[in-house]
């Protein structure tokens, strides 16, 4: 417990932000050499260059003499240089005027102020779009990049943090912190680090992503006129990732630092874990419960104790002596297991993990050239250099151990990582080889979790046999997207705690994490019945869903609080499951746009002042608005609905968007709301994904008086990558609307998957016309076939909904409701 002492004033500390007195200076000559323009200085140097369209390299070489070589390597972060930068095709021009170097490269002018090599970017309008007036560093050579702002500059991204969705008056640290303390604002640093600003102002977007692995902070708290990015070692190495919109940031960004790979179907169902289901038959017993109450599940997760004291790759002989059989009979369950792997390697002679590595020179190193060696959950530990590409794939081969049980999941946990010693991870100091590039743990701290998911996403995938693995993961970089999703780490059981998930999850989308999701229920702490199923809801639509709880506190599986709570979490997992199609091919878009599977509202409405900070709502896609409700003994709340019409979910009254109003939320209501023009498809719940290879899809549009609405659907097997190679469906679903008539088309735009949905059922809701006519204007279909199908639809008036069956799978189809 901390008292007052904390702030006595001998313990008040100067500002961390020391005089950053040297500054580069006048520029003293451009050299221009492919995609780079280098800036010799007087006091140093500065890289300008050309990454891919939209996104351009700064990097600051301090101190740096005219003879002095520079070196560009970039993180592993980095993957989306376009093959005509970096010295190729694109030749940069340097022009210049009286004051400026001026370099022009898609749509971009770059201006280097002779005087100072202060920076400028401006658009293709000439207004600018980030001024960046400072570069500068210190003695012991930690740096600073300062950037004008105003005072209706917002800030978004950053990753994993704490605080509303915009971090305007905030300030952040990147340094991988296993932050056991209640996440509050003042936390600055958690399990994953991110270092990727986005800064929206009227009319204009852009992002700063800082590529430094090691301790940084972001400050937009000094001033308004300014926010600024400090680096304790390692420089500034940053890439300006141009706008307009928020979309084409995290379009840009994602681009460059890479996408979500798209993840097995069964990882994207409900996930139920604690710390720890203790042996065989408690995971068995829970299995067949979740079987016997209807409850939909795919996933259980093993937590330490499945392991024999805690050596990894390994299963304690007597808690779970047949764990093949035990995978084997869940299997049948439609239940897979996914067991959590941490970096810590058990310090013992006699174990053949901690052997092979030792004789292999794998762990990491101190100075004096002896291993490191800390304290985790087996005790004395080392941890492997996954700096090293040979580690990686060593440790990558050792998850056969899984594969060969049946095992497709693993769960990265304490890879910050995390050490019980005084500075809590490997001490920074200690050395990594970093393929070549030797590099103090210090300086590459934040890109060690990322790496051993990397490990051990391509291990498991080299051992799946062509199926796709999934891996989550605790810490994390920039990157980290593309091999494992993450969870946010220790919650507890607090109702603020399942509020703050919504700006963290959000804010982890728009900075490439697009599979993500807190503990649902929390972890620490005692979770409430009331608490359960509010955060059940809210968590079932959370691209990563997933109920964990710490050892010692409350049971809380669905069922743990009497049948309400059962009732309510029953219906929303299973909403989950039936929304499976729509949730899939959301994740789709992410894998190939970088467009997070949930949204902050202000990425679909830029330009609407009412969700600039809007931390209690999100969008599942971009046609679903849920606003959870996160306070206890609260039955009503305020939600805004942006432009456009909407109709609720449950209830189908329809709301003229562009304003709030009081919504009604009865404990078992989350209050969800769905766009006029939205196309939802839907297909039967079932207890787990594997068995829902129901052949009929439920499409229900959403019928817009006029206008359009769009969707693309997407299906493939779920579990392979034969889609790679063409093996999926894709279906461009839109439908228009106009005086008299609806018209709905079907335009497959892939249709290699040949085990896709064989029966459509199409429900027009909201449909305001007294009678229907149905008219196929299809070519590529046989019209009179079709219009047979048509024998199986159906008008209700009253509830203005006509269903259509269409019972064979779909080609090219234009369908027309014509009002009688
Ligand atoms: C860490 C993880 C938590 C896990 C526990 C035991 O606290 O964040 O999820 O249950 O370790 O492995």
């Amino acid at each position: 417990m901390l008292t007052s002492e904390q702030i006595s004033p001998d313990k008040i500390q100067a500002d961390y932000a020391a005089a950053f007195t040297q500054t580069l200076g006048r520029v003293q000559a451009v050299t221009a050499e492919g995609g780079l323009v280098i800036f010799t200085c007087e006091n140093g140097k500065l890289a300008v260059g050309r990454v891919r369209t939209g996104i351009i390299r700064i990097k600051l070489f301090a101190g740096a003499g005219p003879e002095d070589p520079i070196h560009l390597r970039t993180t592993e972060a980095v993957i989306g240089y376009d093959e005509n930068s970096g010295g190729k095709e694109e030749e940069l021009q340097v022009s210049d005027t009286e004051s400026a170097y001026i370099i022009e490269t898609d749509g971009i002018t770059i201006e280097v102020a002779k005087h100072d090599s202060s920076l400028r970017f401006l658009n293709e309008s000439g207004q600018i779009m980030a001024h960046n007036p400072l570069l500068a560093w210190n003695e012991d050579k930690a740096a600073a990049a300062l950037f004008q702002a105003t005072a209706n500059t917002h800030y978004y991204g950053l990753g994993e943090k704490t605080g509303f969705l915009d971090k305007r008056g905030e300030r952040y640290e990147m340094w991988n912190s296993d932050n056991f303390s209640p996440h509050v604002p003042e936390i600055d640093a958690l399990y994953q680090s991110i270092p990727f600003l986005i800064v929206g102002e009227p009319g204009n977007a852009y992002g700063i992503f800082l590529d430094n692995p090691g301790r940084s902070v972001f400050d937009m708290r000094g001033s308004e006129q300014a926010f600024s990015i400090h680096t304790e070692t390692g420089g500034v190495d940053y890439y300006f990732i141009a706008g307009p919109q928020i979309k084409d940031v995290v379009g840009r960004y994602t681009a460059l630092t890479g996408r979500i790979q798209l993840p097995p179907r069964w990882s994207i169902g409900y996930h139920q874990s604690r710390y720890s289901y203790m042996d065989q038959e408690e995971v068995l017993e829970l299995a067949r419960t979740f079987r016997e109450r209807e409850i939909p599940c795919d996933v259980i997760h093993l937590d330490i104790h499945y392991m024999n004291e805690y050596r990894v790759f390994t299963f304690d002989p007597v808690r779970f002596p047949d764990p093949k059989a035990m995978i084997a009979e869940l299997k049948s369950f439609g239940i897979r297991i996914v067991p959590i792997v941490d970096p810590g390697v058990k310090f013992d002679p006699d174990y053949h993990v901690y052997q092979e590595g030792a004789d292999s020179g794998f762990f990491c190193m101190k100075p004096d050239g002896t291993p490191f060696i800390g304290p985790v959950w087996p005790g004395q530990s080392v941890f492997p250099d996954f700096s090293e590409a040979k580690v990686g794939e060593w440790w990558g081969s050792l998850h056969r151990f899984y594969t060969e049980m049946g095992i497709e999941g693993i769960w990265n946990d304490m890879n910050e990582p995390s050490v019980f010693n005084e500075c809590k991870t490997i001490e920074p100091d200690t050395l990594h080889g970093n393929n070549g590039h030797p590099a103090t743990h210090g300086e590459i701290h934040n890109l060690y979790g990322m790496m051993m998911s990397k490990a051990t996403a391509e291990g498991m995938a080299n051992n799946l046999d062509g199926r796709r693995p999934f891996v989550l993961s605790r810490a994390g970089y920039a990157g980290i997207q593309r091999y494992a999703a993450v969870w946010t780490g220790d919650n507890r059981s607090y109702w603020e705690h399942m509020a703050l998930a919504i700006p963290m999850v959000l804010n982890l989308g728009l900075s490439g994490v697009a599979f993500a999701g807190p503990d649902i229920g929390g972890f620490g702490h005692h979770t409430t019945g009331e608490l359960l199923a509010r955060w059940t809801q809210m968590g079932a639509l959370f691209p990563f869903c997933r109920n964990h709880s710490m050892i010692d506190t409350v049971r809380q599986e669905p069922w743990s609080f009497g049948t309400d709570v059962e009732n309510i979490c029953r219906d929303y997992i299973s909403l989950r499951y039936s929304l499976m199609p729509l949730i899939y091919s959301v994740f789709r878009e992410a894998a190939e746009t970088g467009m997070p599977v949930i949204r902050p509202l202000l990425l679909e409405y830029p330009d609407d002042p009412h969700t600039v900070n809007l931390c209690d709502q999100f969008l599942l896609g971009d046609q679903i608005l849920a606003a959870p409700v996160y306070r206890p003994d609260t039955y009503h709340r305020v939600v805004y609905l942006p432009e456009g019409n909407w109709f609720d979910y449950w209830t189908g009254e329809r709301r003229q968007g562009g304003s709030h109003f009081m919504a009604h939320a009865p404990l078992d209501t989350l209050p969800l709301y769905v766009k006029e023009g939205a196309i939802i498809p839907r297909t039967a719940p079932a207890a787990s994904t594997e068995f829902q290879r129901s052949p009929e899809l439920l499409l229900d549009i959403y019928t817009p008086a006029s206008g359009e609405g769009s969707f693309d659907l997407y299906d493939d097997d779920g579990t392979t990558y034969a889609f790679k190679d063409n093996s999926y469906n894709l279906y461009r679903l839109t439908v228009e609307g106009a005086e008299g008539a609806v018209t709905l088309r079907v335009h497959p735009a892939s249709h290699g998957y040949a085990e896709g949905w064989k029966k459509w059922t199409v429900t027009f809701k909201h449909l305001r016309f007294a009678g229907c006519r149905l008219d196929f204007g299809t070519e590529a279909q046989d019209r009179e076939e079709l219009e047979a199908l048509a024998e199986g639809w159906h008008f209700d008036r009253a509830a203005g909904e006509l269903t259509v069956v269409m019972d064979q799978p779909l080609e090219d189809l234009e369908l027309v409701v014509n009002a009688l």
